[in-house]
This record gives structure tokens, sequence and C-alpha cells, in this order.
């Protein structure tokens, strides 16, 4: 696949922190309008804001812009700031699923947004895993 993982290239392909706003907002509507997710949104608190801005700091840097959540929140460790939930391999594809459906709104070329569900399957399975060695 093309070049996407150096430097800020993913970040650009993203839109920026607006295409990320953008990308997070339709994943969070896609979980809470589909019950089908019901599973994985009601691990969320009530109130999505604050879940949405992190994962946008989180994508920001990750992505190669700058690093807002380090910059907001501190440090941050994918499979420990999901330690307290139950994720198998159900609750992993919905996440997944959700972020497929929003990719799909995004006006990104197609090979970025196969590039982006790829990479995001590493840490998604990274917290199946971690989540399978405590059970
Ligand atoms: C594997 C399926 C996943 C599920 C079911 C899931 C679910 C959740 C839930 C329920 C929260 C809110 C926790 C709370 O407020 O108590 C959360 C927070 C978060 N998730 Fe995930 N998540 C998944 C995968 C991912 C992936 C792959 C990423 C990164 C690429 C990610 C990034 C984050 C971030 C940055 C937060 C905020 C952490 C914090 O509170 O500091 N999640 N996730």
């Amino acid at each position: 696949m093309p070049e996407y993982g150096e430097g800020s290239a993913s970040y650009g392909a993203a839109g920026g922190l607006s295409g990320l706003q953008q990308l997070v907002k339709d994943f969070y509507d896609v979980m809470c309008n589909n019950p089908a997710y019901a599973v994985i949104r009601d691990m969320h608190p009530k109130d999505l804001t604050v879940s949405e801005d992190k994962l946008v700091c989180f994508l920001s840097g990750w992505l190669g812009g700058e690093r807002l959540f380090a910059k907001k929140f501190g440090s941050i460790s994918i499979p420990q700031v999901h330690a307290h939930l139950v994720i198998q391999e159900k609750e992993r594809d919905m996440w997944l699923d959700c972020m497929q459906e929003a990719l799909e709104k995004q006006p990104y070329s197609d090979g970025f947004k196969v590039y982006l569900l790829t990479q995001l399957k590493v840490p998604a399975e990274r917290i199946r895993m971690a989540c399978e060695r405590r059970l």
C-alpha cells in the first residue's frame, strides 16, 4: 500500500483535525443509531462528548498529526484504558464494523479507507488479547 504510514501522510489523507472530527462523529452516530451495536454503545458513558474528543485526539497523533491526546490528557496505553471492559471477538468486530461504516461516509480514497481499517485492526486485536488474558 502507498506511503500512508510516513510522516503526516495519513493525517492529511484523513482530512486533518476537521476530517477526524467528522469521522469520529459519524463513528459514534453509527454506534448509537444501530441497535446491533448496543453492546458496545452501552459500555460508553451516556454523554459521548469526552469519548469523542479523546478518540479524535488519539487518532490525530496516531496518524502523524499533532499529539493532542498526550497534550490534553497525558500518556495512554490503548489496552489499559479498555481493561475495565470485556472485549472479545464480537465486541472487537462491532467496533471495527462501526468504523468501517463511518469510513464509508468519508470523502477518502478507497485505498486510504482500506489502509486505515487495516491499521485499526492492530490495536483492536491487542485490546481483545489483553482481555482474553484477564478472563
Ligand atoms: C476493540 C473494540 C473497542 C471497544 C469495544 C472500545 C470501547 C471503548 C469504550 C467503551 C470506551 C470508553 C470507556 C469509558 O469511558 O469508561 C473507550 C475509550 C477509548 N477508546 Fe476504545 N474501544 C475499542 C477499540 C479502540 C481502538 C482500536 C482505539 C484506538 C485506535 C480506541 C481508542 C479509545 C480511546 C483513545 C479511548 C479514551 C480513553 C480514555 O478514557 O482515556 N478504542 N473505548
